[in-house]
């Protein structure tokens, strides 16, 4: 939530600047600013809405500050308006942050800083870290940040640049992303490597309590008590044209289409060619402990949440671990029981989701070992966890999640598999045919997107309707829940997912004949069980969309339109089968007109409770 970019150089810092902030804007885009530390002084332009308002804003003049600041925001405290958009200043005019995050003790602060003559300009939490350094601006301005520093408390990662200091950025992280690059005579501060990747790979990822001073010619890393520290640079591996379009219309259509590479990445190295799995990441984990394991909790939020759901029937099935998953925020607080002999998998593709790292960090201290499955390097997640395992779907920038899922139902296939294997829960044989049955899947992927196919027009035809009910059953069901969670998050079409078999308990009552019903039919044990369910539908007048595995006559002659997706063993499907959900909830918002990169009151990362 909320992107931040800073740049110290020779050049111009405003088009940099404003282009990070473009790369950085699916992390928040309900207003942003930017400062630019001119001769005379500090200049700031903010805008409400997203970042064409602040382009608009800002204008085409040159400038020649070669020290610059840039802020898109998620509201939290404070609603979305020009007076709370990011930078913020301290009362001189002479101090200038921009924040991401949290400040929990601000109104405390807040009263305190009032009393003693400061005036405020915002509603934001984020204002009082301006007044804090202004109190200490005449130990400069990397002392003052560490004075202030020491009075806040929260979850947050801040920028500041004083006119007094002409020639420096300082920043600062505790449990939210800051990463520093490195160019050639100018440094860059981004919540996101994606934000420099374009001026430079090499990295330096912060740590909690880093207090960074940056000038153009370098950077001095500090500790919270002024020690000189060091931090490695890195060589960042990704690709930079991750933050373009390449030829799509939006960002979402380009990463569902991105689907088969991410999941060719993600079990690269990890599935050897006769379906045995090579899992370094666990491998810590020990086989005796994979043996011993009573229990694994998995949490999660949203889409992370339902990958997390769709593995869990596999894991049980395959390596007979009970699984018990939770959303984090539910988690958190009801007391888990946890014991040593408990494995927790935490599921966040960003790695900042707040409820999940809370959720992990609990498990933690209470002494299970806790396995973090992330698309992020050097992301929180990757700090609070004991084991990682990254999923490689590059970045991800649509807020609703597509390709990042499937690569995580992928990975943690992989893990079931490798849980079976220490627990002699399947065969050798077993084992081996769905391990190479899996890494068909991408290939699979591939075929389906490239098919001709009716999505469009069901699209077309339904994308008037007031409610969508979706079924399914096992690993279906969680199939339906992310299908949609997808309908709702871009079309804002109210949407009801139900395990098939529960329908007859209450959402019956919901059809009837102008309610389409999204049926989720794999090839599953319980097809026969879901065969009736479409019956029952059917009975009520509901037309049925059904997504359903080629050659499936059945489903073929009882529903009005079919979804085809290639065989596989049923395990692996959920990869397929949400592929067609993810575009028809594409088709019909984008059929609405709406934003669907951008949807309303979302952001890619949720890094508040
Ligand atoms: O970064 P995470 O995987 O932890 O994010 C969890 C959810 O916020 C996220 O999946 C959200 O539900 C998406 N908008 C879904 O499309």
């Amino acid at each position: 939530m909320c992107g931040i970019v800073g740049y110290v150089g020779r050049r111009p810092g405003k088009p940099i600047i404003l282009d990070g902030l473009k790369r950085l804007e699916y992390r928040g885009y309900d207003s942003a600013g930017l400062a630019l530390l001119e001769p005379d002084g500090i200049n700031v332009v903010r805008a409400v809405g997203n970042l064409d308002a602040l382009f608009l804003a800002a204008g085409e003049d040159s400038s020649d500050a070669c020290v610059a600041l840039g802020h898109t925001r998620w509201a939290t405290h404070g609603r979305p308006t020009e007076e709370n958009a990011h930078p913020h200043s301290d009362c001189s005019g002479r101090i200038t942050i921009v924040l991401n995050g949290i400040v929990e003790n601000y109104k405390e602060l807040r009263e305190r800083l009032v009393a003693k003559g400061h005036t405020f300009g915002s509603e934001t939490d984020a204002e009082v870290v301006a007044h804090l350094i202004e109190e200490h601006a005449d130990e400069g301005l990397t002392t003052a940040v560490r004075a202030a520093l020491g009075e806040l408390e929260g979850h947050y990662s801040f920028v500041a640049m004083s006119s007094d200091e002409p020639d420096r950025l300082v920043g600062t992280r505790l449990e939210t992303p800051l990463v520093v690059g490195a160019g050639e005579h100018e440094m860059f501060f981004a919540s996101a490597i994606p934000a420099f990747l374009c001026h430079t790979r090499r990295v330096v990822v912060l740590e909690d309590g880093d207090v960074v001073t940056l000038r153009a010619d370098g950077a001095e890393y500090t500790d919270v008590a002024g020690n000189a520290i060091v931090r490695e640079e890195t060589e960042f591996p990704g690709d930079d044209d991750a933050a373009e379009k390449a030829g799509y219309e939006t960002f979402m259509l380009k990463e569902i289409h991105e689907q088969p590479a991410a999941l060719r990445d993600t079990l690269a190295g990890r599935l050897r060619e006769d379906g045995t799995v090579d899992l370094s990441e666990v491998e810590g984990l020990g086989d005796e402990f994979l043996r011993r394991l009573r229990r694994i909790f998995i949490v999660a939020c949203g889409t992370s949440f339902h990958a997390g759901l769709i593995v869990s029937y596999a894991i049980e099935q395959l390596a007979r671990v009970p699984v018990q998953i939770d959303v984090a925020s539910e988690f958190r607080y009801r007391r888990p029981v946890f014991d040593p002999d408990t494995l927790v998998i935490g599921i966040t593709q960003s790695g900042e989701t707040a409820d999940t790292l809370a959720a992990m960090r609990l498990a933690r201290e209470a002494g299970s070992p806790v396995l973090a499955l992330t698309n992020i390097m050097g992301s929180q997640a990757t700090r609070d966890a004991d084991f990682v395992l990254f999923t490689r779907a590059g970045l991800e920038i649509g807020v609703a999640a597509t390709k990042t899922h499937t690569a995580q139902v992928a990975a943690l296939l992989l893990l079931a598999l490798r849980l079976a294997w220490a627990r002699g829960a399947m065969s050798e044989a077993e084992l081996t045919a769905l391990g190479r049955e899996l890494r068909q899947v991408p290939e699979l992927a591939e075929q389906l997107l490239a098919r001709p196919s009716a999505i469009e027009q069901i699209a077309q035809r339904y994308h008037d309707e007031r409610f969508f009910l979706y079924l399914g059953r096992g690993m279906g069901y969680a199939v339906c829940l992310e299908g949609a969670l997808k309908l709702k998050e871009i079309s804002y079409i109210p949407t009801e997912a139900y395990a098939a078999g529960e329908m007859k308990h209450g959402p019956i009552a919901l059809l009837n004949s102008e309610s389409p019903v999204v049926v989720v039919a794999d090839d599953g044990p319980v097809f026969p069980k879901l065969v009736s369910n479409i019956e029952e539908v059917r009975a009520r007048g509901a037309d049925v969309i059904a997504v359903a595995t080629d050659d499936n006559e059945v489903i073929g002659e009882l529903s009005k339109d079919v979804l085809w997706v290639p065989k596989t063993d049923h395990h692996l499907a959920p990869i397929l089968t949400v592929i067609p959900l993810q575009l028809l909830a594409y088709h019909i918002a984008g059929i609405k007109g709406l934003n669907v990169d951008q949807p309303r009151n979302l952001a890619k990362t949720v890094t508040v409770e």
